[in-house]
């Protein structure tokens, strides 16, 4: 599969869980010559039938080269990201729940999803944007949820992307974090506040922030539900001494970003 049509397939994926951010990259695109992709986030399990390996694969087959890795110990979550020698394609950013880290029940169940996924599906081109190749229910969510909310999601959204990210550094109408974060307010997007609006900064290289996850209606095999979906993300990246911009990720800052789709905060705001 050509890599613009997967990319354009995983956006359009994305846009159903997070119609929002069409109407945010529209607004950016009325003021602005171009609207970059920064990167994609992915989310998985650990377990080698779907694991972070297994969804880099169509990437690397279409030219990406693996770059950063991150640990984030406190959400027991290790990822890497993976770069493209064109710089005008995305960043992919793919982090996998440290499955063994939970307790028995909930590793337990983690494992009787993945018994239930095709076999052939996770080689796929398709896999990163296929959904949620199983039954769960909403008992079994809100089990996984008091634990690990990054585990409930995956289990309830499957393989799909998380967020896509406009890139700050690329935009004319706003050279700044803080003036993004004002528009977006201004236009009635909720945003992310958990640890403060900036996460990161100049010291770091990378400041993000990003909207607060909609909503959205998902069936479990006892009825339908509305939790957390997707965001959408903004970054800034900063010159490294060497005149490049810093191409990676910050574990301590992005540990707060993964809250955007805690169902705790999206309820409390
Ligand atoms: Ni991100």
């Amino acid at each position: 599969m050509n890599l613009d049509d997967m990319l354009q397939a995983m956006w359009q994926d994305y846009l159903q869980l997070n119609p929002d951010a069409r109407k945010i990259h529209l607004l950016f695109e009325q003021h602005n010559s171009q609207v970059l992709n920064d990167h994609i986030a992915l989310r998985t399990f650990d377990l080698e039938e779907v694991n972070l390996e297994q969804l880099a694969q169509p990437f690397c087959r279409a030219g990406y080269i693996q770059a950063g890795e991150y640990d984030f110990p406190t959400k027991h979550l290790y990822a890497q990201h993976f770069e493209h020698p064109d710089p005008q394609h995305p960043k992919i950013f793919i982090s996998q729940l440290m499955t063994e880290a939970l307790s028995p029940d909930n590793q337990l169940l983690i494992h009787s999803l993945i018994a239930d996924i095709d076999p052939q599906l996770p080689s796929t081109d398709q896999f990163c944007y296929s959904g949620r190749p199983w039954e769960l229910s909403f008992s079994e969510y809100e089990q996984l949820l008091t634990e690990s909310e990054y585990a409930a999601w995956v289990a309830a959204f499957g393989f799909r992307p998380n967020h896509f990210t406009i890139l700050v550094n690329a935009l004319e109408s706003h050279r700044t974090i803080e003036a993004v974060n004002a528009f977006l307010k201004q236009q009635g997007f909720q945003l992310n506040s958990a640890g403060g609006e900036v996460k990161g900064g100049a010291d770091q290289y990378l400041a993000q922030s990003s909207t607060l996850a909609n909503l959205v209606t998902v069936s479990f095999s006892d009825g339908e539900t509305q939790i957390p979906g997707c965001y959408y993300e903004f970054a800034l990246r900063y010159p490294l001494p060497t005149g490049q911009l810093y191409q990676g990720f910050v574990a301590a800052s992005a540990d707060k970003i993964f809250e955007s789709t805690d169902s705790r905060q999206a309820r409390d705001s």
